[in-house]
């Protein structure tokens, strides 16, 4: 047989649609007994494994995970690489928080060294994880950007990061000047825009830290590059928003600063997004913007308690992210988990296939890569994560009483976390293994 093919037979899950718009029948894609098959990276087949299994060719490693769950890679498309040694500070809103821990955190990644040890850090623990594509913020320096694209590149991953500018109230070493952040992006992108799977975004840090000359800087490359994703944050707590108006007197609410520099449109990744207007939900759904829901950073900072209903309601595409370091947990797990608590406390729901679908095709379509990543389905890039729902004592004793497939996701989700992760490839190669975990790294 060829190099470079092989079939994972397993319980296969996966999400042609989104259950909360097309219903669960016409969304939900699983096989009890399946087989995946692998070619070069990609996924060229899917399908029951008893008639797959006699027609793979000889000689073609069979890879049997079953009674595991075979899912597409799970995508966090909203964190900061400088904020590992940042999770877990105590007792800050987001101004202090980013103040007091952050900002002096970030001012050490202007050595490639530093940054590229937290690049393999944060790589090796997203693959444990289960997670196989992110949308990175580094830091304000090109030599973060360029150490976590050099070790995302080495692991063939799909991955979106930029560089941050930053050009006012920040410390002096973390500035840049809306010049010098358009040059250096532009160099990134030039350097890494489609080097592999990477992408690069155009990432002002949030309207507070910059002026009106770099967010107009930032809307010049986002003219020049149409297709590039951007990211920022918008609306996150009512100090910052308050700021905001201040800051930018002409703006009628937040969301238009953005506008007002072109930076609302597809691809565009709108992080947190928890006190927004009706005017300014629509003006971001309207555009094909993306609102990213960060649930456990949200209630670690108190920040606030997303909207998902008035988002559906408009159209707004929303995608679930860890945003660590303000948030809590590497785990796409517990990140929905979490979701589900934020979104009771909205009186809303989040029912498991809905908070998978988000987990995989959902913040695939919010990012923009949905024909690339986010379902088992032949053509796409075969970046899976295979799950034992039976993990912990706890899950092994709350399925005693599961029925249903619902359930069990419920449960795993809900007291799952990096424990369930079996094993995670990237372009069809192990980039994580449960029994290895001990000496991880490149496989
Ligand atoms: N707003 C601007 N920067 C940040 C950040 O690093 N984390 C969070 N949670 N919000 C921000
Ligand atoms: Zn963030």
């Amino acid at each position: 047989s060829r190099p470079g093919t092989l079939a994972i037979r397993a319980r296969l899950l996966s999400f042609d649609a989104d259950p909360a718009v097309d219903g669960e029948a016409a969304a939900i894609r699983y096989v009890e007994d399946g087989i995946l098959v692998i070619r070069d990276g990609i996924i060229t087949e899917i399908g029951e494994g008893p008639s797959l299994a006699r027609r793979l060719e000889p000689g073609v490693p069979l890879i049997d995970h079953r009674p595991h769950l075979v899912m597409p890679g799970f995508i966090d498309p909203h964190l900061h690489l400088p904020q590992t040694q940042v999770i877990a500070s105590y007792g800050a809103e987001l101004m202090e928080w980013l103040a007091k821990y952050t900002f002096p955190e970030e001012l050490r990644y202007g050595d490639s060294g530093v940054a590229g040890e937290a690049s393999r850090f944060l790589l090796d623990t997203l693959a444990a994880n289960g997670t196989t594509t992110a949308a990175v913020y580094c830091t304000t320096h090109q030599v973060s950007a360029e150490a976590f694209f050099h070790e995302a590149g080495r692991r063939n991953l799909r991955m979106i990061a930029g560089k941050v500018m930053m050009d006012r109230n920040a410390p002096p070493g973390l500035l840049d000047t809306p010049q010098s952040g358009y040059d250096e992006t532009k160099e990134l992108i030039s350097a890494w825009h489609g080097h592999g799977r990477l992408e690069v975004a155009i990432t002002p840090r949030f309207a507070p830290t910059s002026t009106e000359a770099q967010l107009e800087a930032a809307g010049a490359l986002a003219s020049e590059f149409p297709d590039l994703p951007i990211q920022t944050h918008l609306s996150e707590n009512h100090a910052e928003i308050a700021y905001v108006a201040e800051a930018f007197p002409w703006s009628k609410d937040y969301t238009d600063v953005y506008e007002r520099y072109g930076l609302v449109r597809p691809r565009a990744l709108y992080g947190h997004c928890v006190h927004l207007s009706g005017r300014e939900r629509e003006a971001l759904a309207e555009q094909g913007a993306s609102a990213i829901f960060c649930p456990t950073s949200n209630l670690f900072l108190g920040s606030g308690l997303y909207d998902l209903a008035a988002s559906r309601a408009l159209g707004l595409k929303t995608g679930i992210a860890t945003d660590i370091g303000g948030g809590t947990s590497y785990s796409m797990l517990t990140t929905a988990a979490e979701g589900y608590k934020v979104l009771a406390l909205k009186g809303q729901k989040l029912p498991a296939f809905e908070a998978f679908h988000m987990l995989t095709a959902g913040n695939a379509a919010a990012m923009g890569i949905e024909t690339r990543v986010g379902r088992l389905a032949p053509g796409l890039e075969a970046d899976v994560v295979v799950l034992d729902s039976h993990a912990t004592a706890p899950l092994r004793r709350r399925m005693e009483r599961v029925e249903t497939l619902a359930e069990e996701l419920f449960a795993l989700m809900v007291l799952g976390d990096e424990r369930a992760t079996v094993a995670t490839y990237a372009m069809g190669r192990k980039i994580h293994d449960r029994y290895h975990a001990g000496q991880r790294g490149l496989a």
